[in-house]
């Protein structure tokens, strides 16, 4: 298969339309049997839940070329879970795992020729999502939804590829206490998007939002979990009920204990503490482990002694090690990669 006249190794994190996407419709209390379509538009109503009360929840996962020429995606099965909780959080129908991986397998199938090739830094991102489509002015759940997977090829999340970026402290909070910040729900994003338009405008890559309770622990950035190293070389990362239960941070862990030998720990990290760490990082599908040289809270700046040309020795090691197994270069762990092709 031919694929598409695309410069890979310079495309960014944006939208490329591909030639298929996939939906299944919700009504009368039973998903469709779903099929891929061609038409990137959605008609819906103007009163449509999502429209008016923000009902919709996403996924975020991506399919590689691997060294010996397989299409592959990387861990669909923890998506589908977790889409299953986003769901139940916005009283939206669960769309069930099996068909939530079977979609994921039909949507990159269907648009293998976009897929980028072994080596060049890219890869195809795949973004479920589902929706409250009908027509609700009362404050309630739709009786109707969407579940759709669309494709589009992606680069690196931050301009600088893997130059370490600097994030800044920020005074909005992204989730409430006891709110949806560990669900996938699009509302966090909304409630993300003053705060990183201010800090792109203040000259920072990102914000770090410290815990909602108390303001004094780290929780996240608006797009990514966070990882710190110690100086004795452990890997900490924080704990927090109100942080998304990012799928790369926990594949890193694992991958830290068993493929290096180096020890984790989850747990509560004070702001007050960060100086201490020797290396940071932000972990996920689109980041997959993206360096963080500085930290700035108004004005202090925490510098990590990694500096900010490239990534620490240990964020180093976690990188090539999640990426080898994303692209087939070092044995997966038993489930964690599903070939596509
Ligand atoms: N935290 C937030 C707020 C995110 O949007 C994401 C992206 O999905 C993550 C963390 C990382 O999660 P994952 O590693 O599952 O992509
Ligand atoms: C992902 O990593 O998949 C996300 O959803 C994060 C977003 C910033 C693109």
């Amino acid at each position: 298969m031919e694929k598409k006249n695309i410069d890979w190794a310079n495309i960014g994190f944006g939208y490329i339309q591909t030639d298929y996407r996939y939906v299944s419709q919700y009504k009368d209390g039973a998903w469709d049997e779903g099929a891929l379509i061609t038409d990137p538009t959605i008609t819906l109503s103007e009163c449509a839940c999502v429209l008016q009360y923000a009902q919709t929840c996403f996924e975020g996962l991506k399919a590689y070329t691997t060294e010996d020429g397989h299409i592959v995606a990387f861990r669909p099965d923890l998506n589908a879970e977790r889409m299953m909780n986003s769901a139940a959080g916005l009283e939206m129908p669960p769309f069930p795992k099996e068909r939530f991986i079977d979609a994921v397998q039909k949507v990159v199938e269907a648009n293998a020729a976009y897929v980028p090739p072994y080596g060049s830094g890219a890869s195809l991102y795949l973004r479920p999502y589902m929706f409250g489509f009908n027509s609700v002015i009362g404050v309630k759940p739709a009786t109707e939804y969407q579940f759709r997977i669309f494709a589009t090829p992606v680069g690196p999340y931050f301009k600088g590829g893997a130059k370490p970026i600097t994030i800044r402290v920020s005074d909005f909070d992204r989730a409430a206490p006891r709110g949806t910040g560990h669900i996938k729900a699009g509302l966090n994003y909304a409630m993300s998007l003053h705060a990183i338009v201010d800090a792109h405008n203040q000259g920072f890559d990102e914000n770090v939002y410290l815990d909602p309770g108390t303001r004094t622990k780290i929780e996240e950035t608006g797009g990514a979990n966070l990882i710190f190293i110690t100086k004795d070389n452990k890997v900490v990362t924080p704990k927090s009920s109100s942080i998304l239960p990012s799928i790369t941070r926990r594949s890193i862990l694992q991958a830290a204990r068993d493929y290096l030998g180096l020890e984790t720990e989850e747990r509560e990290i004070l702001l007050e503490e960060v100086k201490d760490f020797a290396e940071c990082g932000l972990c996920g599908t689109a980041a997959v482990i993206s360096p963080v040289g500085k930290i700035v809270d108004h004005g202090n700046e925490i510098c990590f002694p990694s500096g900010m040309e490239k990534m620490g020795p240990v964020t180093q090691k976690l990188y090539d090690t999640l990426t080898g197994i994303q692209m087939g270069r070092i044995k997966a762990p038993e489930g964690w990669i599903k070939v596509i092709q």
